[in-house]
């Protein structure tokens, strides 16, 4: 990286979304980002990319040595597509956009991402999205560890309940036959494991502004997100 560069990289604001899965993160942040003209980091998509490109090596999700060469050879381009539509992802040139947002990939994440030498390997990659002339990066410890010094911080949350009802008219939109007490199990326990590991747990930054979105509709939450950048 250029002297130019990593200077420019230093101005460039940045804004955390942190929380647990299904709280709207990735909605309010698609949403900041266009707002704002500010790029987008969708940090989750390295650690789902990173198991399921593990396995397609056949490298084992409880290989931590294995798994870190995988998170730091993915060979990944993000494609921004159309509004609403989720960023096209390709993995060695195949787009695997839809196999990633499954629930599968969701829950072979979170069991890659309590390796230390996992997120080690994706912790540059991710602090490369900082440009100018802004940033708004989504996550579990955007605001505790990939960008401890970013201007605004925001934890994001809702009730287990209300996350899993709003996966499920997702899923039920997209024609999937799933249950919702399926779902909220599972939402669960990927809570659990999400907060209960060792490195980079998801916790709120001790300077995080803490967002509870149940019962708000996604107008109030952008309008609250708003507010804390000081953009209303
Ligand atoms: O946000 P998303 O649901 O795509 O994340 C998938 C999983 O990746 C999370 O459940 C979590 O285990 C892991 N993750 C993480 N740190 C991040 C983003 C995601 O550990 N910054």
């Amino acid at each position: 990286m250029s002297v130019q560069n990593s200077f420019q990289n230093k101005l460039a604001p940045v804004l955390t979304i942190d929380g647990p899965s299904g709280a709207g993160k990735g909605t309010i942040t698609q949403l900041i980002a266009k707002k704002l003209g500010w790029s987008l980091l969708d940090s989750g998509a390295l650690y789902r990319l990173t198991a399921l490109s593990a396995s397609r090596q056949e490298v084992s999700l409880e290989d931590e040595d294995g798994l870190a060469l995988v998170a730091a050879g993915l060979d990944v381009i993000f494609q921004p597509s159309g509004f609403g539509e989720p960023v096209k992802v390709l993995l060695a040139g195949e787009d695997v956009t839809l196999e990633l947002r499954t629930e599968v990939a969701g829950n072979n994440a979170s069991k890659v991402a309590p390796f230390p030498k996992v997120r080690a390997a994706l912790l540059q990659r991710q602090r490369d999205f900082q440009q100018l002339p802004g940033l708004v990066a989504d996550g579990r410890d955007m605001g505790t560890v990939v960008f401890p010094e970013a201007q605004t911080k925001i934890f994001m949350t809702a009730s287990a309940e209300e996350r899993a009802d709003r996966r499920y008219k997702q899923l039920k939109a997209k024609g999937l036959d799933v249950k919702i007490d399926d779902l909220l199990v599972e939402i669960q326990e990927r809570d659990d494991r999400d907060m209960n590991r060792a490195t980079a747990p998801l916790k709120p930054a001790a300077d995080a502004l803490m967002l509870d979105t149940t019962g708000l509709s996604i107008e109030q939450v952008l309008d609250q997100v708003l507010s804390y950048v000081g953009r209303t």
